[in-house]
């Protein structure tokens, strides 16, 4: 696994962040030693999906801005089935470059496309691993719609994020302690504050009852949210 050092050297102008070659060759270790939780949400994204799928009549899932893989790798390890069908989309060739080279499997057919343009088929599970904080806020309430239309009705969707909180105290706490795990997680203070400034008008973070909101006016039923460690999040959300 490629160390992640994307922004280790002082860098003259810093530029938004993209997921570019760079950061894809780096993604694996990038995600891991950023993301409290990862390691726990991955897996449990698995069999998570593969229970949806046994009261499904449609065996298929999107793994939206799937990256390398891992998710869609979950599911395929934890469904044990033959008959499962993961559409696994992103909209960056370098990610999906990689993520062909990693997973070969007739189970998954790897999509190059927009998530806020794609066009949804009928589907037991649709996976949004920490991917909704990058599409544009106008378009967020719009998507789930299409994947409400689409989704079995006892599918499921799982939405992991970054969260913002409203009330100021927990939101410095958390943001100090998830910098408190990047540090200990090796990255420098330049590191830190470079990809923070890089990240700034690119992933547009969202508090949990903008997300609960937004999921109950696309239509669904039921959220849950089942997982949290600072402010990383994950969701259960139901028809
Ligand atoms: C943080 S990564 C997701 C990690 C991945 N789901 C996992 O479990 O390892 C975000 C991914 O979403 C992709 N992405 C961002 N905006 C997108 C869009 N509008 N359409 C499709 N993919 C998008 C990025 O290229 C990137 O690979």
């Amino acid at each position: 696994m490629k160390r992640d050092e994307v922004f280790r050297d002082p860098q003259q102008q810093i530029v938004d962040f993209v997921f570019d070659e760079t950061v894809a060759a780096a993604f694996t270790d990038m995600i891991r030693r950023s993301v409290p939780g990862y390691e726990v949400v991955v897996p449990m994204t698995g069999l998570l999906a593969a229970r949806a799928l046994r009261h499904c009549a449609s065996q298929a899932v999107y793994d939206l801005g799937c990256s390398l893989g891992a998710t869609t790798l979950a599911v395929l390890r934890a469904s044990g089935d033959d008959s499962v069908q993961i559409n696994a989309v992103d909209n960056s060739p370098a990610m999906l470059e990689r993520a062909t080279e990693l997973i070969s499997d007739d189970r998954v057919n790897f999509v190059e496309a927009d998530i806020a343009t794609l066009e949804f088929e009928p589907c037991a599970v649709v996976l949004m691993n920490w991917v909704a904080q990058f599409l544009s806020p106008a378009t967020r309430l719009e998507v789930l719609q299409r994947i409400r239309q689409q989704l079995d009705p006892n599918g499921l969707l799982i939405v992991s994020e970054k969260i913002r909180f409203t009330n100021p105290d927990e939101q410095t706490y958390c943001e100090q302690a998830h910098l408190d795990f990047k540090r200990a997680n090796g990255y420098s203070e330049l590191e830190i504050s470079q990809k923070r400034v890089a990240l700034e008008n690119v992933m547009i973070i969202d508090s949990e009852a903008e997300h609960t909101e937004r999921f109950h006016a696309a239509g669904f039923g039921s959220v849950q949210k089942w997982f949290q460690c600072l402010n990383w999040a994950s969701f259960l959300v139901r028809p």
